[in-house]
């Protein structure tokens, strides 16, 4: 038996259930903003990954909400033109999930959830010194996906700073220890995945 689903027949929400559970697993930014009134703030976005090389570009999706108005991230970055990303491992898993929680604008989740804000080198958004690695990016160009709650809003920025600030992580040889590092993923519904088996497929010759 097969079965399919129209999106133009649907509540929008409901292919976004399905979607998630299909997308996946998806890398979880957990973003560092700050508004220029200098309120910092904190959420994870799993609309969230890396789209060039060449600059290098990160970007996340934050939807508008009820009203139609942006999140605090999404403003933020208007603001100030910058976020700072950090790489989520499952030791932070509780913390990141609470930071989702819907503060006010006024209210920074990195003081809130006792966390330690760290200034950046290169751009305003301060680092969140209990994550494994930090990544300082400044804004490349917002996209809006549409103005009706919902709607997605397309950040990207460019990688300016990498901080391992736990060493084991960099092996020998310069690159990411995987095994160490632990890396924690986003599925549907409310479900996460732990960091499993790893094999290498060496890339194809013709
Ligand atoms: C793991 C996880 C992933 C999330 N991914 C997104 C996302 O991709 N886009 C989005 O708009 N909200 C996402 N959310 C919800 C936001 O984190 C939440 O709305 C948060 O309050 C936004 O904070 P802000 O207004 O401070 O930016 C996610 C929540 C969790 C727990």
């Amino acid at each position: 038996m097969s079965e399919s689903f129209v999106c133009a027949e649907r509540d929008p929400r409901e292919a976004y259930r399905l979607l998630i559970g299909l997308i996946g697993p998806r890398p979880i930014g957990w973003i560092s903003t700050i508004s220029k009134a200098g309120v910092s703030n904190l959420a994870p976005y799993s609309f969230f990954n890396m789209f060039s090389m060449n600059p290098p570009i990160l970007g996340f999706s934050a939807a508008l909400n009820r009203e139609a108005s942006g999140k605090d991230s999404f403003r933020n970055v208007q603001e100030t033109a910058c976020f700072v990303h950090h790489v989520v491992t499952e030791d932070v898993i509780e913390v990141m999930n609470q930071s989702s929680a819907e503060y006010p604008p006024d209210v920074s989740e990195i003081e809130a959830l006792g966390l330690t804000a760290v200034a950046s080198d290169l751009v305003e958004a301060p680092r969140i010194q209990e994550a494994a690695v930090a990544i300082e990016c400044r804004l490349f160009k917002t996209v809006s996906l549409g103005n009706q709650p919902g709607n997605g809003q397309l950040v990207l920025g460019e990688v300016l700073k990498i901080h391992f600030q736990r060493k084991e992580i960099l092996g020998e040889d310069g690159l990411v220890r995987e095994d160490q590092l632990r890396l924690l993923s986003r599925l549907g519904k409310t479900n996460y995945m732990r960091f499993g088996e790893v094999f290498a497929v060496p890339r194809p010759t013709v």
